[in-house]
């Protein structure tokens, strides 16, 4: 029995660990950041998609829990944002850099 209780008290921690480990990551991963490809696009237009994460995180959380980018396409986000935007006070360059986020993070329309 030498030591049983020091080899649980090791293995016990790890799946401690992984099981934060993975509640963090599918958090972040609700709001996920998005590819370097989409970035650099989004930087010719001069908008900062990484900026327009974070007014959404910042701004977006106060009434309600923020609501993954993929729950809606493009063409949902384009209509349920000018409410919200407002409803946020954000200024004119904050909300369309966060709309091009969520527009950029939102799953795909569906083909008509
Ligand atoms: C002042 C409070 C408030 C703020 C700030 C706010 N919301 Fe909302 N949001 C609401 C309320 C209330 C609803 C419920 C339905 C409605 O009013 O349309 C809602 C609903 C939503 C919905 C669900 C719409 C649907 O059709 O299911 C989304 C998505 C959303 N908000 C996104 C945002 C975004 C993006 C921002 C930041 C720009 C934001 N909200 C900021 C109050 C707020």
């Amino acid at each position: 029995m030498i030591g049983l209780r020091a080899i649980i008290n090791k293995v016990g921690a790890y799946p401690l660990l992984i099981g934060m480990a993975f509640v963090w990551v599918s958090c972040m991963s609700a709001v996920p950041h998005l590819s370097k490809q989409q970035l650099d696009d989004a930087k010719s237009k001069h908008i900062d998609l990484e900026a327009g994460r974070r007014t959404y995180i910042n701004n977006c959380s106060g009434c309600h829990e923020l609501h993954t980018p993929a729950e809606f396409n493009k063409t949902q986000w384009m209509q349920i944002f000018p409410k919200m935007s407002q409803k946020a006070h954000l200024s004119i360059s904050d909300s369309t850099e966060a709309l091009a986020y969520l527009c950029a993070a939102a799953k795909p329309n569906e083909v008509q």
